[in-house]
C-alpha cells in the first residue's frame, strides 16, 4: 500500500512512522508513507497556502489552489482509490472502515488546518471525510497518524502473528478478553486456573466468554443488533 499525506506541518508526522510495526510495515515493502508539505504549492513566494474567509469570521481557511494543484500532481503518479480529507465532521472511524480500507492499495491524506479546507476542494476532489473522534485537534496531522497506524498494521504480513490482528478488540465488535504473563503469582494476584490449563478449547471458551462480559460492561453498543 502506499500513503501520501499532504500537509502544512511535515515534522509532526516523520516520528509516528519510524518505529515499531509502522517501521517494520515500512522495511518490510508492504507500506509507502510519504509526506508532502503543501507550501511546495503555495500561491505565492511568501509561501501562502491559507486566507481570510469570505463572509467574515475569525480563522483562516486553506485556499482551493495549492490543495488542487498539490492533488492533480500527485494524481499523476498514481490514482488514488480514496481521497480523505481528516476532519471533525467527517465519519467517525471505527474499525469496520480501517478494515475497508486496508484493502486499498493508494490513498491521499489531506490533514486541515485553522478553520479548514475551502468547501470546494470537499466537493470536488474528496472521495471521503474521516473523524477520529468527537473532539477538535489542532488539525488534522495526529489524526492521520492515526488513520494510517490502524490501516497500517493490517496490511498482510505486517504483524508477525497474522492471526492476531483478528483478535483485536473491535474485529467481531468484541472488546478483547483479558491478558496475563508471568509470574503466576504476583503479590498474591493470581492469573486464572484455566490459562495454566493446557485445555486450548476451554481457554478459548474462557476468553469468548471474557470479551462478550467486557463488552456488555464497558460498550453495550457494540453488542446492539450484533446478534451476540
Ligand atoms: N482535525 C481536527 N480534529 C479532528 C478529528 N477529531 N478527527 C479528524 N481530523 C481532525
Amino acid at each position: 500500500m502506499h500513503i501520501d499525506i499532504l500537509t502544512v506541518l511535515p515534522d509532526l508526522l516523520q516520528s509516528p512512522f519510524e518505529h515499531s510495526i509502522m517501521k517494520r510495515a515500512q522495511d518490510k515493502g508492504l507500506l509507502t508513507v510519504r509526506v508532502h508539505h503543501l507550501r511546495k504549492w503555495a500561491v505565492n513566494e511568501y509561501g501562502q497556502i491559507d486566507d481570510y474567509q469570505y463572509g467574515g469570521g475569525a480563522g483562516m481557511v486553506m485556499m482551493c489552489e495549492p490543495l488542487a494543484k498539490a492533488i492533480e500532481e500527485l494524481s499523476q503518479e498514481r490514482s488514488y482509490d480514496e481521497i480523505i480529507y481528516l476532519t471533525p465532521d467527517g465519519e467517525r472511524l471505527n474499525q469496520g472502515i480501517s478494515n475497508q480500507l486496508s484493502l486499498k492499495k493508494n490513498l491521499l491524506m489531506i490533514c486541515g488546518h485553522y478553520k479548514g479546507i475551502d468547501e470546494r476542494i470537499r466537493t470536488h476532489f474528496v472521495t471521503k471525510e474521516i473523524s477520529i473522534g468527537d473532539y477538535v485537534l489542532s488539525g488534522g496531522e495526529l489524526a492521520a497518524a492515526v488513520l494510517v497506524d490502524s490501516i497500517g498494521r493490517l496490511l498482510p504480513g505486517v504483524l508477525n502473528d497474522e492471526t492476531s490482528a483478528l483478535f483485536d478488540s473491535f474485529q467481531d465488535n468484541l472488546l478483547a478478553p483479558p491478558v496475563y504473563t508471568r509470574p503466576v503469582d504476583f503479590r498474591g494476584w493470581k492469573v486464572p486456573d484455566v490459562l495454566m490449563s493446557g485445555d486450548h478449547r476451554k481457554i478459548e471458551e474462557w476468553r469468548h466468554e471474557q470479551s462478550l462480559e467486557r463488552t456488555q460492561q464497558r460498550r453495550p453498543d457494540l453488542l446492539e443488533g450484533s446478534g451476540l
